[in-house]
């Protein structure tokens, strides 16, 4: 099946409530004023996180990274990393999901349309929607003209909503270059290659270093397969590929414009590793799962 890396029109189902600065309200009343700051100037960092079967994946690295992204915009949350996790594990509780999408977001409220935050409210939401993800999936991937941020614009490693205009300009099933022309990611998901058995991923610096992409780094390494961070020019050099992310996964590549990638055999390990690990099957990595109860 080939398919769309814009995921998230299957994922805009309604909950019943949302989590809304400290409060459990309903959905339609979670709303914002039309003159809200992050609205008008893109200065807001969320998170996209999956429940399976009852357990998040990787909590105390997404909470983390959201930290660190609002760290990088200086805002100051009003919430610490404790009550937004006690946050989400109670939506999930009160919402009865057992698989899902979680999305946290951080944004400067009604404070006034001057540029730069000092003074500037605070606000943080979090969403829960029901999800049970793909069956399976190929993607036929393009490299696109518009070039993706470079860390002189932005800081990189945050997960800033604004930076999606770069995504979005470029479409869902683009991959972006950075602005030397080496691969840097997909528009929603990081990208992987493989020659000879050996991984090959794109450094950080203009990427958004992805949890997927360190969590198919960590089982690569743990089963020998050899991992190589670096620039990358040349796409005729490769068998297979496959893009990482927390909505799509693990994702076979079967052809970036003329190129075509025949072989599955390492994309397909390492999602049957990334099914077992989500579905709590692997021991190994169980530290990884949060339990809702
Ligand atoms: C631009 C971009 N790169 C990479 C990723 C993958 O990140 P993660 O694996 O943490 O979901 C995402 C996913 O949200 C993304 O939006």
């Amino acid at each position: 099946m080939l398919y769309d890396l814009d995921i998230l029109p299957t994922i805009m189902k309604t909950s019943k409530q949302i989590w809304f600065n400290g409060e459990f309200i309903p959905w339609a009343e979670a709303q914002v004023h039309v003159m809200t700051h992050s609205l008008h100037y893109g200065d807001a960092v969320f998170e996209g996180i999956r429940v399976y079967g009852g357990a998040v994946f990787r909590l105390d690295d997404h909470l983390e990274r959201f930290f660190e992204s609002m760290k990088a915009l200086e805002m100051e949350s009003p919430y610490d990393r404790a009550q937004v996790y006690d946050a989400i594990l109670e939506l999930l509780r009160r919402e009865g999901t057992i698989d899902g999408y979680i999305r946290p977001i951080a944004f400067y409220g009604d404070g006034g349309l001057k540029v730069g935050w000092e003074g500037m409210p605070v606000s943080v939401a979090i969403g829960v929607l029901p999800w049970d993800g793909y069956s399976s999936s190929e993607l036929k991937l393009k490299v696109s003209d518009v070039r993706r941020f470079s860390p002189e614009m932005v800081k990189m490693d945050a997960k800033v909503s604004g930076y999606y205009v770069n995504s979005n300009f470029a479409g869902p099933n683009a991959l972006l270059l950075d602005s030397e022309g080496n691969v840097a990611e997909a528009a929603c998901a990081n990208i992987f290659f493989v020659q000879d058995g050996k991984l090959f991923t794109p450094s950080t610096g203009s990427i958004l270093p992805g949890l997927t992409r360190d969590t198919v780094i960590q089982i690569a390494r743990d089963e020998g397969i050899e991992v190589v961070e670096g620039n990358i020019k040349d796409l005729s050099v490769f068998q297979e590929a496959f893009t990482t992310g927390t909505a799509t996964e693990i994702c076979l590549v079967v052809e970036i414009d003329n190129h075509k990638y025949d072989s599955r055999e390492v994309t397909s390990f390492l999602q049957e590793k990334y099914s077992e690990i989500v579905s709590g099957k692997n021991q190994k990595y169980k530290k990884w799962l949060i339990y809702v109860d």
